[in-house]
């Protein structure tokens, strides 16, 4: 079975992560299947509305990392960073359901859905800075804007997980749902957004991002850069290399 489930209903196109073994760690290669799940939906006229999900036990633990130590991204033209350009600029609605944790991109690509719904035992983290890294996804920039500077410094610099009603209480998150309704209820949603004139929520969807839409580009762009190079330095390396020991770092000599 496939990393990536794409399924196609009624004008609804479904992403699911189907790597529960792995924790939906995210690979090259799901990011590539994602990014072009995308470009696909934002070219199909009968395509109206995306919707990402995982497993009720685990949205996804954010990038896989032995596959990141072994394809670090090269370039905007890499997958991760098509899938990211393609989400935060892609046209119609997108819906997401989380339950579990989501780890890294699993939570910065949140940023970029239009409805989020949340089962109870959802746990969002960014620990960008427990690996030696830095924000990605324009987290930068729309964590701070959504939560308000304070809480993204907890956020962006302890790394700390918060959980469902916290994120509901910032307003990450539409809904919380019991883990075993959330896939469904972001259906019943995609289902309703799909009954709707297309052309209206194009265009209100643009009319909502239209001024921050390059400024978003330009924030991945330049956390990109910077997030590369620090998956080449040593802190990551160190980071990295304990979690694939199971040992905790130690940042004493980065
Ligand atoms: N990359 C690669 N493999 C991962 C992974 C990741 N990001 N996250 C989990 N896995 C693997 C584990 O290595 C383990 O594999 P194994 O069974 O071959 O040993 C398996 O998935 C189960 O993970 P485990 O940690 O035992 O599950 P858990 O339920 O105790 O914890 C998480 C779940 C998500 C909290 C935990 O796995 C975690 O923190 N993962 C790392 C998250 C992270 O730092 N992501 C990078 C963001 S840039």
């Amino acid at each position: 079975m496939s990393d990536i489930l794409i399924h196609h209903d009624s004008g609804i196109c479904t992403i699911t992560l189907n790597r529960v073994d792995k924790k939906n760690s995210i690979t090259t290669a799901m990011y590539q299947a994602m990014a072009d799940a995308l470009a696909a939906a934002q070219g199909d006229d009968a395509t109206r509305v995306v919707v990402f999900q995982g497993h009720e036990t685990i949205f996804s633990a954010g990038n896989d990392i032995a596959d990141f130590l072994n394809n670090p991204p090269a370039g905007q033209d890499s997958p991760v960073f098509r899938f990211l350009h393609g989400i935060a600029s892609f046209a119609k609605p997108i819906v997401a359901a989380v339950s579990g944790p989501a780890v890294g991109i699993g939570t910065t690509l949140l940023f970029h859905c239009d409805l989020v719904y949340a089962g109870d035992n959802a746990a969002f983290s960014m620990p960008f800075v427990n690996l030696g890294l830095c924000p990605e996804a324009a987290s930068s920039l729309l964590v701070p804007q959504m939560l308000g500077y304070h809480r993204a410094a907890e956020a962006l610099l302890l790394g700390e997980p918060f959980m469902a009603e916290a994120a509901l209480e910032v307003g990450l998150v539409n809904r919380v749902v019991p883990p075993t309704e959330t896939n469904n209820y972001a259906q019943a949603v995609a289902r309703k957004l799909a009954a709707k004139p297309l052309s209206s929520l194009i265009e209100t969807k643009r009319l909502m991002k239209k001024n921050q839409g390059s400024l978003v580009a330009q924030v991945m762009t330049e956390e990109g850069a910077s997030f590369g190079r620090m998956l080449r330095e040593p802190a990551a390396r160190e980071a990295f290399g304990a979690f694939m020991e199971k040992r905790k770092p130690d940042f004493s000599k980065v």
